[in-house]
């Protein structure tokens, strides 16, 4: 279906409409011919003594006994001739060709054309009365008839000669008859005549021509006339004719009638402006529909960027709350300046209020080529998990292409604002104290413990730096971006097809960019690179990309860690009263194990959690920063390792994306 399309059919409609209204506006019809079979008779009143016979409406018929016959015929639908109310008069103008055959010398008696309200044909209405009036009702307004008589025999002393013209009001007695002779037509000649009665401004006319020896009409009569003051409002177009003891065969072979339909005039207008307005209303209606189902449903079909994005998310058994867009649209005070948290290369943050609970949305910035792709994996991931370190999902929205993800709001922003943005301490002043820090890594290690090996599938979360951990009123890590995050089923697979790069620079483990995938082991790392930058306070190194490893914090460390003073990397910023210095020495330790160089030597999420518990024994970690040896040794020190992780099975992904 096209817009296009829509249109043009609306515009058709109300072209339609306006050409109906003029051509309604009129009460009209035309027979050309009178034949018993094709449904003529159906739009005739015709009373009992007429008939359609012979291709002619025969007024009185042509039948055993013709004798003292009278007869009516009428058009089956009534004809407003005027209005009280509007004090307006209709006119009219109607042809017809008349066709009487006298069987006796002369004929007897005549037709007539009529107008009245009352269609039925008065007892005793044959001979001299013409089916008009009878003896009871002649010269009353009881009678309600104006006729055009067409009388072939003079029955009377008042009457006019054989073959005249009357004009009739309620009586047999003409207000003005002519005879006919004089005018070159002779009704009575078996032949056909052509007549037409024309009324307009308050005047009848009467015109007529021997149809096949003459081609002009004459005016055979006219007359002033008021036909309000006689007639009904609503009359009845027909013939009556009669025989008497001079019979003849009374016929009408064609018959056209154009009149002007001075109320149903209006009322059909109206109707069809109700018409035209209706379909107009249906089509905009169906139009409006259309674009908002399109919009709902159909955004594929305008070539959508993301094909089938609901699809994989609602695939998804466990994926979180469907949101409107306008919901959050109003959440977010229409994304408005104010509410904006941040931007970044993903798209932008903003700050809202739904259902009264504070959240944050993050818009996937449309142009981003993965931003699809993240989105799927953030709101399939996450949205099926539950932690208590891990910022929650409330629900996702894709509409009009937006990519929209809501989050519970973290008061107090992202983690890397407090360990390196200087301008966040000059205005808050707000060193995380040792013992936040301390619990900071305790909760992103229980977070990420449970991503590796509480869930039912184990989630490799691929991003793990500070800038995604985020905090809540109290301080409380929250693990949050699982833009990158991919599930992995236990039953490990090996398959992958894409060897890219994914993660920031200076979180990835050096044997990613050799294997060009991402293990348990390559999260443990980034892990252990967010565990120094906790605790010295500095940024990871090789964040420009630079291989250089003076430049990178678990080198640093460990060479501090070399000359015995690895204490001396803590942050300058917390005072020496606050802290253990054991527990800062055991936690960078901590922090270097994660860091070896030799996923194989890494210590499990579950292996660190112990150790930060108090569980298990701090981790030994060599002297010197051991190279890395590719491919990787066997472990060999290192008791704490999850053997399940080391035995060729170590659980990969079948797709890796760069950021
Ligand atoms: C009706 O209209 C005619 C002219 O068309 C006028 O002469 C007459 O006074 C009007 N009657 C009323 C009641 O308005
Ligand atoms: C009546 O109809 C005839 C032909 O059918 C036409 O010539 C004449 O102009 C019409 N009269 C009016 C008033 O429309
Ligand atoms: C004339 O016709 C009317 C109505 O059809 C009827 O009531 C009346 O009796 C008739 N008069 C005669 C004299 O037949
Ligand atoms: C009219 O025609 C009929 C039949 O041809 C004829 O008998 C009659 O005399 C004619 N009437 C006049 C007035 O010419
Ligand atoms: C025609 O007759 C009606 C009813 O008697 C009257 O209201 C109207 O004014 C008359 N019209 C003319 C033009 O005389
Ligand atoms: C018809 O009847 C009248 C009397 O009622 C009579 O004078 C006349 O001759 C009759 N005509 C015919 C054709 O029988």
């Amino acid at each position: 279906m096209h817009f296009s399309w829509l249109i043009k059919h609306q515009l058709l409609c109300i072209i339609i409409g306006i050409i109906a209204s003029t051509k309604v506006g009129c009460f009209q019809f035309n027979f050309s011919s009178f034949q018993p079979l094709d449904g003529t008779d159906k739009l005739l009143l015709i009373n009992n003594v007429a008939a359609i016979y012979s291709n002619a409406l025969q007024v009185t018929p042509d039948s055993n006994s013709m004798l003292d016959r009278s007869g009516r015929a009428f058009y089956n639908k009534p004809f407003r001739l005027w209005s009280k109310k509007k004090n307006q008069t209709a006119s009219f103008n109607s042809t017809f060709v008349l066709n009487i055959n006298p069987h006796t010398s002369p004929g007897g008696e005549g037709l007539a054309f009529i107008l009245t309200a009352n269609t039925a044909l008065p007892d005793n209405s044959s001979g001299e009365w013409l089916g008009i009036v009878n003896a009871t009702t002649n010269g009353t307004s009881q009678a309600g008839i104006l006729a055009v008589e067409f009388d072939t025999r003079k029955s009377f002393t008042e009457d006019g000669p054989d073959n005249h013209v009357g004009i009739n009001i309620n009586s047999i007695n003409s207000i003005q008859k002519v005879p006919l002779l004089s005018k070159g037509i002779n009704i009575s000649s078996g032949l056909n005549v052509t007549v037409r009665v024309e009324y307009v401004n308050y005047s009848i006319s009467v015109y007529g021509y021997m149809t096949e020896t003459s081609a002009q009409e004459l005016l055979l009569v006219s007359s002033p006339l008021n036909l309000s003051s006689y007639l009904d409002e609503e009359v009845y177009v027909g013939f009556s004719a009669s025989t008497s003891n001079y019979t003849e065969l009374n016929c009408v072979i064609k018959w056209e009638f154009n009149g002007e339909d001075i109320i149903h005039d209006n009322k059909s207008l109206l109707w069809v402006w109700i018409i035209v307005a209706t379909v107009v209303v249906i089509m905009v209606g169906g139009v409006v529909f259309f674009l908002v189902w399109r919009r709902k449903h159909g955004v594929r079909t305008l070539g959508d960027a993301y094909p089938r994005i609901e699809d994989q998310i609602q695939h998804s058994s466990m994926a979180p709350k469907k949101f409107r867009l306008k919901e959050i649209k109003k959440a977010t005070g229409g994304f408005s300046l104010q509410n904006k948290l941040g931007e970044g290369g993903f798209g932008t943050v903003y700050k809202g209020l739904l259902e009264n609970k504070e959240i944050a949305v993050k818009s996937h910035s449309k142009d981003s080529r993965q931003g699809k792709q993240e989105f799927v994996a953030e709101v399939t991931t996450i949205g099926s998990l539950h932690h208590r370190n891990l910022v929650k999902l409330i629900g996702w929205c894709y509409e009009s292409r937006e990519l929209l993800l809501i989050y519970e709001y973290m008061p107090n922003g992202s983690l890397d604002k407090y360990l390196f943005d200087e301008q966040n301490f000059a205005t808050n002043n707000s060193t995380l104290k040792w013992e936040t820090r301390r619990s900071v890594i305790y909760g992103v290690a229980q977070a990420l413990e449970y991503l590796h090996n509480g869930c039912e599938k184990r989630v490799l979360h691929r991003d793990i730096k500070a800038s995604n951990i985020m905090l809540d009123s109290e301080f409380n890590a929250k693990l949050g971006d699982f833009g990158l995050a991919r599930t992995i089923q236990k039953k490990n697979e090996t398959h992958h097809s894409t060897k890219e790069i994914a993660g920031t620079p200076g979180y990835m483990a050096p044997e990613t960019f050799l294997i060009g995938r991402a293990t348990v082991e390559t999260d443990v790392y980034a892990f252990g690179v967010l565990v120094l930058e906790v605790v010295c306070g500095r940024r990871p190194g090789n964040v420009n990309g630079q291989d250089d490893y003076k430049n990178n914090i678990a080198y640093w460390v460990w060479e501090l860690h070399g000359k015995g003073r690895i204490v001396s990397a803590l942050d300058k910023r917390i005072s020496n009263e606050e802290m253990n210095e054991e527990e800062v020495s055991s936690v960078l330790v901590l922090g270097l194990a994660c860091c070896h160089p030799n996923p194989h030597h890494r210590p499990s999420m579950r292996t660190v959690l112990q150790i930060l518990n108090g569980e298990a024994s701090p981790p030994v970690v060599p002297q010197e920063r051991p190279a890395f040896v590719w491919p990787v040794m066997p472990p060999f020190f290192n008791e704490g390792v999850d053997i399940s992780l080391l035995n060729g099975q170590t659980p990969m992904f079948t797709e890796i994306t760069c950021r």
